[in-house]
């Protein structure tokens, strides 16, 4: 561990906290970072300057990471950077090597080269970092995963990530892929239990940017469930949706209003053997379940300062979590561009474990084959990718 700012893993006092980028998604983070208990207000970075009113004290704006760590004694443990993706690594490099724990907005860069550059200069600062997937915080996917890891559905068959909407004209360094894609192709591997093995994609480039505007990717776990994930730049109204199909019914999971709803699988049976051999499942009950809402990136703050202080299972997101987000993005536009199917081999993972199921109504890390994998196959850190025809 880098000792210029030692983590406090006994004590838990605040932990000093800035927030470099004050866009619209660093104006969050500085509102948190000023009244979250878990940590004191260091400070917040933009050479733009607060073009929101974000932060409080005007003079703890500053225009460069340099001057925000100029004084030893203000300088902040740990900082959320949440400039623009291209700019991810620069950021990262600079605090890392001052000692300060990183949390780093999603994606995690804008290539798999350039995250593994990132996560090489994080590990040799020895310092904390974790990647904001903050979709794994929001209550209804997390209630989700939780009933699905629990046997709720019995074998999960498939899952479909639905994210849509109109263009936020402030992206300009990446398309539709790595800047919303990113959490679907996380999501589906977390909520699935297993890594992505095999997908195929198509783009659409509508609004005569460079990059794409709309996405549509089928593919595999390694478990057999497969996917499907739409996402898009074009639509005239907001779509958040999350389904997971299991053999006991379907659960929904709308992000933007945090509801989790059970479809349940009919009981009906039928006497009539012809209708009864052809028959598919019929409708059951219906039940929205009542949520704890928490606001999902005040639970990624928290799940950050339990890493920084040595917490044995935060429900920090992985820098290694974050890359392979980002080869799965790499993969879907190579699918796209190439118009072929591409295989994505798994390697090993050393957060695995904290992912098991409980055992309850069926092992939901069974293969294709029935047999379980279980601990370093279960999910995989990170991707690697080769085409296949
Ligand atoms: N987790 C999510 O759901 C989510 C949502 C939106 C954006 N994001 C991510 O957050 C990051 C920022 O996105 P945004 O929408 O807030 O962008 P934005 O363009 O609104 O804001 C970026 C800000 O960073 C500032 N900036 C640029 N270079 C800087 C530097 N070197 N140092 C300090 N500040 C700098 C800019 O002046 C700007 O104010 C991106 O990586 C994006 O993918 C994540």
């Amino acid at each position: 561990m880098n000792d210029a700012v030692p983590s406090d893993a006994t004590s838990l006092r605040p932990l000093r906290a800035a927030v470099v980028g004050l866009g619209m998604m660093g104006r969050h983070h500085a509102r948190l970072l000023q009244t979250a208990p878990v940590v004191s207000f260091a400070g917040a970075v933009d050479p733009g300057g607060d073009r929101h009113g974000a932060v409080g004290d005007p003079a703890l704006v500053f225009p460069t990471v340099h001057a925000l760590l100029a004084d030893p004694e203000r300088r902040p443990e740990i900082a959320i950077v949440a400039v623009p993706t291209e700019e991810h690594v620069a950021a990262v490099l600079e605090l890392a090597d001052a000692g300060v724990h990183v949390l780093v907005e999603k994606p995690l860069a804008e290539s798999p080269e350039r995250a593994r550059e990132l996560i090489d200069a994080v590990r040799a600062a020895g310092v904390h970092g974790a990647v904001g997937h903050v979709e794994r915080c929001n209550p209804a996917l997390r209630e989700l995963r939780r009933r699905v890891l629990g046997g709720q559905l019995g074998q999960v068959f498939h899952i479909a990530t639905e994210r849509l909407g109109p263009f936020p004209a402030r992206i300009r360094d990446v398309g539709v892929v790595k800047d919303l894609a990113t959490h679907d192709l996380d999501l589906v591997g977390w909520l699935g239990g297993a890594g992505v093995t095999t997908l195929s994609a198509q783009t659409q480039h509508r609004m005569n940017r460079t990059h794409e505007d709309l996405v549509n990717v089928v593919g595999r776990l390694e478990n057999g469930t497969t996917f499907t994930t739409m996402v898009d730049w074009l639509s005239p109204t907001k779509v958040r949706q999350t389904r997971v199909l299991g053999e006991r019914g379907m659960l929904v999971a709308d992000t933007l209003t945090a509801d989790l709803t059970f479809y349940a699988n009919g009981e009906v049976s039928s006497e009539w053997e012809a209708a009864r051999t052809l028959r598919g499942v019929s409708e059951g009950d219906v039940t929205r379940y009542a949520l704890a809402r928490r606001e999902p990136l005040l639970v990624e703050l928290e799940g950050f300062c339990a890493l920084v202080r040595g917490d044995e299972d935060p429900a920090a997101v992985t820098l290694e979590e974050g890359l392979a987000a980002v080869d799965l993005a790499d993969a879907v536009l190579r699918s796209a561009a190439a118009q072929e199917t591409v295989r994505v081999l798994p390697l090993r993972s050393t957060h695995a474990e904290s992912l098991l199921a409980p055992g309850v109504g069926g092992d939901p890390f069974a293969g294709p084959d029935g047999h379980a994998r279980r601990g370093a196959d279960a999910l995989p850190a990170a991707t690697r990718t080769e085409d296949v025809a």
